[in-house]
């Protein structure tokens, strides 16, 4: 039975900085599925959004000195922009700071806590706010130690400091259902693709032993409330992995859509265990998560069992694809190597940029993301490949038929059968690939068609053809096999280049891309006229310029602090003869604190200071900056700097000056030099 609804999910991501081409990967990925079964005739439902709560959240909004909510609100707005420009069709897009989820995330964890699956408990352990998650010692990446050989901190494995935390958490009794989770990867094991990652869940987490989870925080309060105990917010990724459910209606008044997408239409996947257990589950048909290695545990571990918990049934498939990285690794904005989907769409427009990060899709593996790569691949496979086949065939259906498409059968060369075979076999691949979310793969069946269909070009010489009047038929039916392919191309790369599949059927004469679930070969219409005029649909770049355009972007994007400090030797300029510090650590210099302070008899310049400088008695000061200070006895109570220890000297014949209070001179003006007054009296500066 073929489901008639689809359901698919992007995982909401975290709002603390601006989303890159990483997380656009994933989103575009997620929206050539959507669009993919909608062209295959499915209702579908698109959920994407954002994980607004948390620490990470928090302490991002203090630094820009906006509330949370401010914060991520704005946040928000960006997002949406980003997914507009990316031309995303969404159907809806949440956000867990939304009332009705925050609702529902409260109430589902006084049921759990109701349930007995969810117990108050201690926990202590290294916990890195960046990941917004604890760690056991052997976790760590890298662990400090002191003398004694005590861990005294360490390094998460994404490289994130970790601090020791103990605080009083609700845990989640996973332990519980370690069995059932064993069992449901048994029991389907289509459920994560691809399937190698199956493997690596089971024997690597879930095999040796699942630990209860801490699932509230008192660390911060940007969160949901415990209900039964407000000092308590509910753990993150509890409150993030519901939105698949909340977003439906699930725990609401109107579950209309959960019912359609989730509960609707199920299926039993069994396995009968080493005693000959049965193990039943139910999993709902329509569900489809889509998420990068990163969270792979989250999604495979955790939420299967807050839904077994729930009762409610399991997703059908949970896709893992690789990341994107960089040639000097990981994407980070210190390195400047950071790309933002932004910068190529304005450059070069936004269906390169889809089909770009869809053909390179890290599926299993990482993949790299070179600039290099990039404008090679529209050159060469959308300029040279796909626009220069659409190029000709407009032209050459202009110009021996006047723009009219002949039919199929209008002739017959030797080529024509394998042309149909490769294209009824792309099509296959297409399907099938797509279905295993191996884009990279479905495209490169819809190119070996756009390779056969340029060979069969050089092939057939219509040119030749053309000469010979007796070979109209046999260039009639060359030309219709040529029409015929692309429109055959057009509708497989819709759910990727909606613009470009677009402009191919209307240069073709075709209206508008319609849906695909009967496309084979053979199905051109009749009485079609071609457009007169073909423009190219992508331009030809130049190789060495746009390398460089794109790296320069890239090397812009690095924050202006985070730019390396080169600590060469730089000329100084300098009013005294250079000291060695052995001749600077003779002069004492100390704070002081002015007890009293007016202007000495008998002269314009001097002031007379009393300062309290940590000496057993108030020592006194004559300096000349009584110009720049007219009103003496304001001076009284702020800190300054003394050189303490020079000899004392008197001055105006009866004042002794023990010591000199340091100013600053610029532009003939001084300016006492002044401590903040929390430093003591007396302590020593250097
Ligand atoms: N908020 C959590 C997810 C909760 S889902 C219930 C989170 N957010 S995130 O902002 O860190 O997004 C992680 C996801 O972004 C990855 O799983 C992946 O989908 C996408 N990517 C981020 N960087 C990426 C690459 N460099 N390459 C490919 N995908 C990347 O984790």
């Amino acid at each position: 039975m073929t489901e008639k609804n689809f359901y698919i999910t992007t995982p909401i991501y975290y709002p603390s900085g601006k989303l890159h081409i990483g997380n656009a990967t994933t989103t575009i990925a997620c929206d050539v599925l959507a669009r993919y079964h909608r062209l295959m005739g499915k209702d579908v439902f698109y959920l994407t959004g954002l994980d607004e709560h948390g620490q990470k959240i928090e302490a991002k909004a203090a630094e820009t000195g906006l509330t949370p909510q401010e914060y991520v609100d704005g946040m928000a707005v960006g997002v949406k922009a980003l997914w507009e420009l990316l031309d995303i069709s969404y159907d809806k897009f949440i956000r867990t700071t939304d009332d009705y989820h925050e609702t529902v995330v409260a109430e589902v964890f006084e049921k759990l806590l109701e349930q007995g699956d969810i117990y108050l408990g201690e926990y202590s352990g290294w916990y890195s706010v960046s990941d917004e998650e604890y760690f056991t010692e052997s976790q760590l990446a890298e662990v400090f130690r002191d003398e004694d050989g005590n861990v005294i901190g360490g390094v998460a494995p994404s490289g994130h400091q970790v601090e020791l935390v103990s605080e009083e958490s609700y845990f989640f009794k996973l332990s519980k259902y370690q069995k059932h989770l064993e069992a449901f990867f048994k029991a389907h094991p289509d459920f994560i693709s691809p399937n190698s990652r199956m493997n690596e869940m089971l024997k690597n987490f879930i095999e040796p032993g699942l630990e209860d989870l801490a699932v509230s925080r008192t660390t911060h309060t940007w969160g949901v409330p415990i209900k039964s105990n407000p000092k308590h917010v509910v753990y993150v990724w509890i409150d993030a992995l519901l939105n698949y459910a909340t977003a439906l209606g699930y725990g609401q008044h109107d579950t209309t859509k959960f019912e359609q997408f989730w509960t609707g239409q199920t299926e039993i996947k069994s396995w009968t265990d080493e005693n000959g257990k049965v193990w039943e589950f139910n999993v709902a048909s329509n569900v489809n998560h889509m998420v990068a290695k990163d969270i792979l545990r989250f999604h495979s571990i955790y939420w299967p069992i807050i839904l077994m918990a729930l009762d409610i049934p399991l997703p059908k498939r949970l896709v893992a694809h690789g990341w994107f990285v960089m040639q000097d690794g990981k994407m980070s904005k210190s390195k400047g190597n950071v790309v933002y989907p932004e910068m190529l769409v304005e450059r070069y427009g936004l269906d390169p940029l889809r089909y770009y990060l869809m053909r390179s899709l890290p599926v299993g593996s990482d993949g790299t993301f070179t600039p290099e790569d990039y404008v090679g691949r529209i050159n060469y496979e959308l300029a040279n490949d796909l626009g220069n086949l659409l190029n000709r065939t407009v032209a050459m259906i202009n110009k021996y038929f006047n723009g009219q498409v002949p039919s199929l059968s209008a002739g017959q060369t030797d080529f024509d059968a394998d042309i149909e075979a490769v294209a009824t076999q792309a099509i296959a691949d297409y399907h099938k690939y797509m279905d295993l979310v191996d884009y990279p793969r479905a495209l490169e069946a819809v190119w070996s068609l756009i390779a056969r269909t340029n060979k069969y070009i050089d092939e057939t010489a219509p040119w030749v053809l053309a000469k010979d009047e007796d070979q109209k038929g046999n260039l009639g039916s060359v030309m219709a096999h040529l029409a015929e392919s692309l429109r055959v191309v057009a509708h497989l790369i819709a759910p990727f280049m909606m613009e470009t599949a677009a402009s191919i059927f209307s240069q073709l004469g075709l209206g508008e891309v319609s849906a695909m679930e009967d496309l084979t070969f053979g199905q051109f219409p009749e009485n079609v006229t071609v457009v007169a005029k073909g423009t190219p649909i992508f331009p030809r770049l130049d190789m060495d310029e746009e390398i460089a355009y794109i790296k320069d972007q890239m090397a812009a994007g690095k924050p202006a602090t985070e730019k390396e400090w080169v600590p060469e030797e730089v000329e100084l300029t300098l009013n005294k003869p250079e000291i060695k510090f052995e001749d600077f650590d003779q002069t004492e210099i100390r704070v002081a604190e002015v007890i009293d302070c007016q202007k000495v008899e008998g002269s314009d310049k001097l002031l007379q200071f009393r300062l309290d400088a940590g000496d057993a008695e108030h020592r006194q000061i004559l300096s000349g900056i009584a110009n720049f200070y007219p009103n003496p006895e304001e001076l009284i109570g702020l800190k300054v700097q003394i050189v303490a220890n020079l000899k004392p000297r008197k001055m105006m014949k009866k004042y002794v000056s023990q010591g000199m209070i340091l100013s600053a001179e610029h532009d003939g003006k001084l300016t006492l030099l002044t401590v903040d007054p929390s430093v003591p009296n007396g302590s020593v500066i250097g």
